[in-house]
């Protein structure tokens, strides 16, 4: 097997200045990919700047052999970071969305700031850089998307309701990216990684964060930026030497007959089938997911014989 190499290849990296943008970059720029090391070096709950975390990065990556640019806009200034991509290299390839922050505290102590902060950082930030490199990547027709979410986002997390509000909300951004960049091949997918970080370590034990190590992540980043990966709208759990897909599953349900009325006490009485995961499905589209509902209306009309295109009822055709 030959090496995954990125050869004129330039990549946007955002948060590149620490733990796991940091490795993100090093690994894309070893294998030959140009790399805009992007980091607003603020602290890790948003406050202050600095060029020092990005300008290391860069140095790192050129003492190696690479090539890589510094860049200190905040992600929500993404048009600036790919400008500068264009301006130094005349293409962009890839984005990894990696750049992040806490703002970590009970529901009932979070302030609107909090919320907001959170927002615009995680969500505000990866759509304004990937906005600005999407009309570049479909009139190349080439394009590779990596957004970064969480568990937290996935789970639920205590003390965590923003950032995982935010983290899931970049799954289902990624989600539809993946439909609508297919035909022009711009490719969007998602991790949830663990690592030890500075965003990590004062939530998990110092032997642990030492042992995360943001390089066991890298590798799934590197591979699903290639030019050689079809994967597209993934979303992944990774860290830890684990590397796994995740997907919906739902339950079978209860279909109840149409043209009458629902009431609570069936909705109770019909609890178990409702949620039991026995014969579970696994949707991976809205068509997908619409089916038995198309189903139920196709069969209560005169009996099941009126055929109801799914496309069609839709909207997609
Ligand atoms: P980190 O704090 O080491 O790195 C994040 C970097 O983003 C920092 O260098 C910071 O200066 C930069 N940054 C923050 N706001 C920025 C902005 N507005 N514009 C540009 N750069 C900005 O944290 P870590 O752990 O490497 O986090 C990377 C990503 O992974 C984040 O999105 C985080 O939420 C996510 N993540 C990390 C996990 C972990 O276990 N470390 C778990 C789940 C998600």
């Amino acid at each position: 097997m030959s090496d995954l190499r990125f050869d004129n290849r330039v990549a946007i990296v955002t948060g590149a200045g620490n733990g796991l943008g940091r490795s993100h970059a090093l690994l894309l720029a070893s294998r030959g990919c140009k790399v805009v090391v992007n980091d607003l070096g603020g602290g890790a709950t948003g406050s202050g700047k600095s060029s020092a975390a990005a300008d290391q990065v860069v140095a790192d990556i050129k003492a190696a052999g690479g090539e890589a640019v510094a860049n200190y806009d905040s992600v929500e200034d993404g048009a600036k970071i790919v400008q500068q991509a264009l301006d130094t290299w005349k293409r962009i390839d890839i984005v990894v969305n990696n750049a992040g922050i806490l703002r970590d505290t009970s529901f009932q102590k979070m302030s609107p700031e909090d919320w907001d902060l959170i927002y615009r950082v995680h969500v505000l930030g990866s759509f304004r850089v990937t906005k600005a490199a999407w009309d570049h990547m479909r009139d190349a027709g080439y394009g590779r998307i990596l957004f970064t979410a969480s568990a937290a986002g996935i789970y639920g997390n205590f003390g965590q309701a923003n950032y995982a509000m935010a983290k899931l909300g970049l799954v289902g951004f990624s989600n539809t990216l993946a439909i609508e960049g297919k035909k022009k091949n711009v490719l969007s997918n998602t991790i949830a990684p663990i690592a030890g970080s500075r965003l990590t370590e004062t939530i998990l034990p110092k032997d642990i964060t030492d042992a995360l190590k943001p390089e066991y992540v890298s590798p799934l980043v590197a591979w699903l930026c290639h030019e050689s990966c079809e994967e597209t709208g993934g979303l992944f759990e990774v860290g830890g030497g684990l590397f796994t897909k995740l997907r919906w599953e739902r339950t079978e349900g209860k279909l109840f007959k149409l043209g009458r009325a629902i009431s609570p006490e069936q909705v109770q009485k019909a609890w178990g089938a409702i949620t039991d995961f026995g014969k579970a499905t696994h949707p991976t589209d809205i068509t997908n997911s619409m089916q038995p509902v198309l189903g139920n209306l196709q069969s209560k009309s005169q009996g099941g014989n009126e055929f109801i295109d799914v496309d069609q009822a839709l909207g997609f055709e």
